[in-house]
């Protein structure tokens, strides 16, 4: 069937799951990208190619739940060049900002350029004439240039997730021009945040020497580039719903009581990424207690730390510092039964975040980098009650969107304890003032609204085929 809509991505919308008896299926991961898109996809009879994990071969393309998805394998070589290597030795730490220092290997290189070429290969095969395409992320820059080389036809967007670095960092890359040049085979360039999108503009005219103005660059094919920002956001309606939920309630009261019902209950849910900020923040935290201006007797920090990336250098050390930070806190500051620091090295399904979320009073979000952070959204989404405290890192792009919170720079310990302090103590009428006004923030911009402004944008691009349009709620 021909497929009028292809999204290209790292990874499918779904996991793979070994069952007990070592049977294999498949579940929808948690991420509101797919609930957003998915309408989009069946009006235009779409299909979803990527990665499903692991190094199983030849997965046959097949539907799930209506959606029509194509897996595209990996090899290990591939695994460790492409995903760990380039994309998250490389371009990760790069594009954050030099938290951690990157890796250049030209062999990781190699397999990034070869992955992306199998990609583009196999969306040029499935798109209909005058289709759109749409690529998502780091790990997929090359894809846009060499789609439109195999199918000029084709109306092609590219949106990245991450930041964008400033051209100061962005130039360290042997890669750059190449990079740029993948780019630059999209009709749209998305980015978080407008900086991002300057980044990108700026760079596209020193490096490859393109004309810019404002948005837009000249290529000399006579086609027009146009970079923007669109920031992401989530399924504010389904977290409300399930944060309003009966089994959702029961579950935060259940969590409270399990943690000793304390006064205070404290919260951070990452990715075990070093991005994240946990590190600083728990020993903020800890010093808090040290200090004697919170007491564990009253107050608790729940950290769930999601397993990410593993096989990655970088990840294992961060793993063991927090392993060994945990431990010295709460031996140091914990009392039987009453621990300073809740933590949990694990993922959990969207109704246990809820949960999560409507136990904690005070969310505490503080990435040194990050391109979005849909977390601290998800949390304002399920303080149905316009309660609860957010302490958030201004180097999120979140930040933009959330001035309400309680903003903190997370390399200042001391501005960060100050911060925390002050939405312990915040009376519950400033924290509904702030809380209400980023609810409406959140609820007005959600994933569906970021999905079809992105679509909306490509589609006026060109004199291509247009999107069918499904019908919308309002
Ligand atoms: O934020 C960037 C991102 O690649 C997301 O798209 C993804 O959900 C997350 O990081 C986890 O990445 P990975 O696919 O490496 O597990």
């Amino acid at each position: 069937m021909p497929n009028h809509l292809v999204i290209v991505a790292n990874r499918l919308p779904v996991d793979r799951i070994t069952e007990e008896d070592g049977s294999t299926s498949w579940r929808r991961s948690p991420g509101g990208l797919v609930s957003a898109i998915e309408p989009v996809m069946r009006a235009n009879d779409g299909v979803w190619m990527g990665w499903p994990g692991g190094t199983d071969q030849d997965l046959e393309p097949f539907e799930d739940d209506g959606l029509q998805l194509v897996p595209m394998t990996m090899t290990q070589e591939q695994i460790e060049g492409h995903y760990e290597g380039f994309s998250n030795a490389t371009l990760w730490p790069l594009y954050h900002d030099l938290v951690a220092k990157p890796e250049f290997h030209r062999e990781w290189w190699d397999e990034y350029v070869k992955v992306n070429r199998r990609f583009a290969e196999r969306a040029a095969e499935l798109a209909a004439k005058g289709a759109t395409v749409w690529v998502h992320d780091y790990q997929l820059q090359l894809v846009p240039q060499y789609l439109r080389e195999l199918r000029p036809d084709l109306r092609i967007g590219f949106y990245l997730h991450i930041p964008f670095p400033p051209a100061e960092l962005f130039q360290q890359l042997p890669w750059r021009r190449q990079l740029l040049e993948g780019l630059l085979g999209a009709d749209l360039v998305g980015f978080q945040l407008p900086g991002a999108a300057q980044n990108f503009v700026r760079l596209v005219r020193q490096r490859v020497g393109h004309k810019t103005h404002r948005d837009l660059v000249y290529l000399p094919d006579g086609r027009t580039v146009r970079a923007a920002a669109f920031p992401i956001s989530i399924d504010a309606a389904g977290f409300e719903e399930l944060a309003r939920s009966e089994a959702v309630v029961e579950r935060a009261k259940a969590i409270r009581e399990a943690l000793g019902n304390p006064r205070k209950i404290f919260l951070g849910i990452d990715r075990l990424d070093y991005t994240k900020g946990i590190y600083a923040r728990l020993r903020a935290f800890g010093e808090l207690i040290r200090d004697g201006h919170v007491d564990v007797e009253d107050a608790v920090f729940v950290q769930v730390a999601v397993p990410s990336r593993e096989q990655v250098e970088q990840y294992k050390l961060l793993r063991d510092e927090i392993d060994r930070l945990v431990g010295r806190l709460n031996g140091d500051l914990g009392r039987i039964g009453r621990p300073a620091i809740s933590y949990l090295h694990t993922s959990y399904p969207r109704e246990e975040m809820a949960a999560l979320y409507r136990a904690a009073d005070i969310m505490v979000v503080t990435p040194y980098r990050d391109g979005m952070n849909l977390v601290c959204k998800e949390y304002v989404a399920c303080r149905v009650d316009e309660d609860g405290a957010l302490v958030l890192s201004e180097f999120a792009g979140a930040a933009d969107e959330l001035r309400q919170a309680w903003l903190i720079n997370p390399y200042d310990i001391n501005g960060m304890k100050a911060a925390l302090l002050e939405a312990h103590r915040a009376e519950p009428k400033e924290l509904t003032r702030r809380m209400r006004a980023m609810r409406k923030t959140v609820t007005q911009h959600d994933v569906k609204a970021w999905a079809a402004s992105f679509m909306t944008e490509l589609d006026d691009i060109g004199s291509h085929r247009k999107m069918v349009r499904p019908a919308t709620r309002s």
